[in-house]
């Protein structure tokens, strides 16, 4: 922790300068797209000695504006999945926008060259090592719980350990996909994942987009179109079963609960963790 303290200027006796706090953990910004009016996305740049597992998030956040008592600063942070891969240069971020959010109303206005503060203490569940093996790796996302998946669909490892991969996506409307979407086509000319999986890796993947609000060539909850059975015919695989499926859910709170439910009384998967890997892993996507 690293607070400048405001001096007087003895030379000019100015009124000091309004002091700005230096970040701890500080990271500078490197990009940001606006998605629509209530996403958007940006990259920072990575701390040198920062290792990852491609699904899991970190805290980020700013300084919050100072106490009006005491005129202390403290850190404003949350949880934020790390939407980049392992092995990126840089960490990418996918986020809400929430008009009156404490951090995301001013989280959506950095800019290039602005700084945030970024925790270098990455945790999670949606991570490879809490799956048995299998043969098929579903990821199913609503809204900006597509993050993980935009960091796990550009890893290695899902390809070599996995035949298939299936990401469902579910958003009140079209333009929400808009970041999934454009993420998704450009595996085909990721240049890391085709030398290493080799050319046409990008066939295993199955993508299963839908919208709830507005008009789009899929319409419904994702939980409404498996128990009806559209989305497997659709999709050209049969229901989730414990031997070859293994799945990873990251949405709102009601979306992750039914899908847990759906798992275990209906497909008969088991919960995983870290510590004793099983079917399927479940994580909140963070909210204001
Ligand atoms: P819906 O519009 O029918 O509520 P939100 O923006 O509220 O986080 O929702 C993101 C998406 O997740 C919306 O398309 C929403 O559908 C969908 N959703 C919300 N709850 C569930 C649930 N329990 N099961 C499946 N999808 C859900």
């Amino acid at each position: 922790m690293n607070e400048m303290t405001p001096v007087t200027d003895i030379a000019t006796n100015a009124a000091p300068e309004k002091a700005k706090p230096a970040l701890p953990d500080a990271q500078t910004v490197t990009e940001v797209k606006h998605w629509t009016d209530k996403l958007f996305s940006f990259k920072v740049t990575r701390p040198a000695s920062l290792r990852f597992r491609s699904g899991e998030f970190v805290m980020i956040g700013l300084m919050n504006d100072p106490d009006p008592k005491t005129g202390k600063v403290k850190p404003l942070l949350r949880a934020y999945s790390i939407a980049s891969p392992s092995w990126d240069e840089e960490m990418e971020f996918y986020s809400i926008k929430v008009e009156d959010g404490p951090l995301t109303s001013r989280l959506q206005h950095i800019q290039p060259g602005d700084e945030i503060i970024l925790r270098p203490k990455p945790v999670g569940t949606l991570v490879h090592d809490a799956l048995l093996p299998g043969k098929r790796i579903w990821f199913f996302a609503t809204g900006t719980g597509f993050a993980p998946f935009a960091s796990l669909l550009r890893e290695p490892q899902t390809y070599e350990d996995y035949d298939e991969v299936v990401i469902t996506h579910t958003c009140r409307t079209a333009g929400e996909l808009t970041y999934g979407r454009e993420l998704i086509e450009s595996l085909k000319d990721d240049a890391l994942l085709n030398e290493v999986i080799g050319e046409g890796f990008w066939k295993k993947i199955k993508y299963y987009p839908t919208t709830t609000r507005e008009e789009s060539p899929k319409m419904g909850r994702i939980t409404d179109l498996m128990r009806s059975g559209e989305a497997f015919a659709e999709l050209g695989v049969a229901p989730l079963n414990p031997e070859s499926d293994r799945a990873m859910i990251c949405g709102n709170l009601a979306f992750n609960l039914e899908l847990k439910d759906l798992f275990e009384n209906t497909y008969g998967l088991e919960e995983g963790a870290n510590s004793k890997p099983a079917h399927f892993v479940v994580e909140k996507a963070f909210l204001d």
